[in-house]
């Protein structure tokens, strides 16, 4: 655990570093949350359950377990300080359509033409992408890399061999690659609909994936079946009337007895002492269709479209779904 403290550390530290840097500076920076005693006892039991898993993880996954390379981490940390005032001045304005100078491909919906997170070029540069992965465990201190292995070690027992898998919604590449410390021999097909994410997934992970798929899961044509689809952080992104759509397409893309995986924020059917931290998400960070998604539970909706749910669990603020067909 040695190596997870460490992290936490030095994401605190960098969080801290960008606070008081922009408190110097008179930029934008929004404070903390003022939280209530039954609040933060909420959140240390929740981050001390998932640490108490994630030693478990270890032990059985000791690959998993690995830091990024330091002089590649602070190239990251570099950038983002450099972009800091612009994307604190964006989040102020509650800008969320700033995105000139971006060309959008014929076939992009215009839901998707957002500064989600209020991020610099939304998910359409490669500086964008490459500042992405550190954003988010800024916000998640250091924990959403352990989130996402804590989740997937719950194929254990599916995921045994070679199996085909897809991720949609793959980003820049990162939580399919921790797929992969997980489950190495699984063959991977990442898609993503943000071209320079899936340009910075290649470049940065050119061996860990089978296919690079340039797609919304919505128009995905599958070539082949999957033993399972995942994906990570993703529904809530996706405006609940493009969810047929996209269900539709899993189906399709499903070998029989196929397994779906969902790793997404909880929702309003979840635990009301919860609640609290999903309310400052949405008031922190700009998630379009964050409400819709808190409204509509996961696991009512995949049930009516035929799905059967096997497990369930909670990770942090987030819940894991596994269902078969
Ligand atoms: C919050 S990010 C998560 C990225 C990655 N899975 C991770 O855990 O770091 C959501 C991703 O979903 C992608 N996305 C949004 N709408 C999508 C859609 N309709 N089909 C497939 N991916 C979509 C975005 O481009 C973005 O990369």
């Amino acid at each position: 655990m040695i190596l997870t403290y460490t992290k936490i550390i030095v994401y605190l530290l960098e969080y801290t570093f960008m606070r008081l840097t922009a408190k110097a500076l008179g930029w934008p920076f929004t404070p903390p949350p003022r939280l209530s005693k039954e609040q933060r006892l909420t959140i240390n039991a929740a981050f001390k359950r998932l640490l108490t898993r994630w030693k478990l993880v270890i032990k059985q996954f000791p690959r998993s377990n690995k830091l990024s390379n330091p002089i590649a981490h602070l190239n990251r940390y570099r950038l983002i300080l450099t972009d800091l005032r612009s994307f604190l001045e964006r989040k102020k304005m509650k800008d969320s359509t700033d995105l000139k100078g971006i060309t959008f491909s014929m076939d992009c919906p215009e839901y998707f033409k957002r500064n989600y997170h209020y991020q610099t070029d939304g998910y359409f540069s490669f500086e964008s992408a490459m500042r992405y992965d550190h954003q988010i465990e800024l916000l998640f201190l250091g924990t959403g890399h352990i989130m996402r292995k804590v989740a997937y070690a719950e194929l254990a027992n599916i995921l045994k061999g070679s199996e085909d898998v897809l991720e949609f919604g793959a980003g820049s590449g990162t939580s399919g690659h921790q797929f992969k410390q997980i489950f190495p021999r699984t063959v991977l097909d990442i898609l993503e609909p943000g071209p320079a994410y899936l340009d910075f997934a290649r470049r940065t992970y050119p061996h860990s994936f089978n296919e690079y798929i340039p797609e919304f899961m919505e128009n995905f044509k599958c070539l082949k079946k999957y033993d399972c689809i995942f994906s990570c952080f993703v529904m809530h992104e996706i405006p609940v009337a493009f969810w047929d759509l996209v269900v539709q397409k899993i189906k399709e893309s499903l070998k029989p007895n196929g397994h779906l995986f969902i790793i997404d924020s909880q929702q309003n059917c979840d635990s009301p002492d919860h609640q609290f931290a999903l309310d400052q998400f949405a008031e922190d960070f700009y998630e379009p269709y964050f409400q819709e998604y808190r409204e509509n539970s996961l696991e009512e909706y995949f049930r009516k479209k035929g799905f059967k749910l096997m497990v369930k669990s909670e990770v942090l603020f987030s819940k894991t779904l596994l269902f078969t067909l």
